[in-house]
């Protein structure tokens, strides 16, 4: 299957309840790959795809979205560091509704958790952290083990 990714336009800010938190987080379009190639058991991202072109100019994203063909919910990975990284599954650990990543934390649309891009509760009614996943890289690529 060949590799393909738009970009998700649409304002992630402005699809779940509004929270003074979340406003100062500008509507910016984000990365989001629908076709990840796979290697054994991991997924394979280009570190490359954190850049995102606009206006001809790169614009360096603080996460990416990613939606494997066989997994019900969207993984964010947000980019820590120049060489960290951290994978979190996108759904709820209260009742399963699918989360909201925004750059400094995650919010439920449904009834209201948070929690930071390390996957741990920051406010309820959530109480376990999500899930996440083992990152290791090389010069080019993010693997993600599934
Ligand atoms: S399902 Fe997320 S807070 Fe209830």
């Amino acid at each position: 299957m060949e590799r393909r990714d738009f970009l998700k336009s649409t304002c992630l800010t402005c699809t779940g309840s509004i929270s003074a938190s979340w406003l100062i987080q500008a509507c910016t379009p984000q990365k989001y790959i629908t076709t990840v190639p796979e290697r054994g058991n991991k997924l394979v991202i280009k570190k490359t795809e954190f850049t995102l072109l606009k206006k001809g100019k790169p614009i360096q994203q603080k996460f990416i979205l990613i939606k494997p063909d066989n997994t019900q919910f969207p993984i964010v990975i947000y980019q820590l560091k120049e060489n960290e990284y951290k994978a979190l599954y996108l759904q709820c650990t209260h009742q399963g509704c699918e989360l909201t990543p925004h750059e400094t934390m995650l919010v439920c649309p449904c009834h209201g958790a948070e929690f930071n891009i390390h996957g741990e509760v920051i406010t309820g009614p959530a109480d376990i952290s999500l899930t996440s996943f083992i990152i290791t890289t090389d010069h080019e690529n993010i693997y993600v083990q599934r």
